[in-house]
């Protein structure tokens, strides 16, 4: 039968990356080590660009749709809870946005805000993609019957476009993670 998660969990590994990128940047901004506000605004636009808009798109649109049709309950339900942690996560990044933004303009009062919701979403992703890895994915795959499953992965390949936004976004996390294992000094 088609599979229809794997592609979304790989998708999970690249946001992992960013996700403790952001978790070690904010320790080391607590600490008065990490000074590099845009590193925050990057986060913010691979977590809006490719974690919403292309990754959540993906389940929001098509995958807990799929599930709904097939009979999994649209409230009181795993597919609720995940929903409410995405609003939860955006939540999460619109503060970051707000106090990297003014951080980057000289407010240094703003770095408690960073590392407050810096971790907040770090820890919100970890434990929402450790359940949708380890229960939500593999109930799709018991469930989903193979007779919506081409129409899904077509719906992820017009979400997916030329390919280009995977390869722009892997390049921004190997950045980032080649500045964190450069020592300063
Ligand atoms: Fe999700
Ligand atoms: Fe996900």
């Amino acid at each position: 039968m088609l599979d229809v998660t794997q592609v979304m969990v790989q998708e999970h590994r690249l946001i992992l990356r960013m996700v403790a990128l952001v978790d070690a940047n904010a320790a080391r901004a607590e600490q008065g080590v990490f000074q590099d506000w845009a590193f925050f605004l990057d986060a913010v636009d691979f977590i809006r660009t490719y974690a919403d808009r292309f990754h959540h798109a993906k389940e929001e649109d098509v995958l807990f749709v799929e599930l709904v049709n097939n009979g999994m309950p649209a409230k009181r339900s795993p597919i609720e809870a995940m929903l409410i942690e995405h609003d939860h996560g955006r939540a999460f990044v619109g503060a970051l946005e707000s106090a990297a933004t003014a951080a980057l303009a000289g407010d240094e009062s703003q770095v408690p805000a960073i590392v407050f919701n810096g971790r907040g979403w770090a820890a919100l992703l970890t434990d929402h993609i450790h359940k949708e890895d380890t229960i939500l994915y593999p109930l799709a795959e018991r469930v989903l019957p193979a007779a919506v499953r081409p129409r899904m992965v077509a719906s992820y390949q017009a979400a997916a476009g030329d390919g280009t936004l995977h390869v722009r976004y892997q390049a921004l996390v190997e950045r980032w993670e080649r500045e964190a294992a450069t020592p300063v000094g």
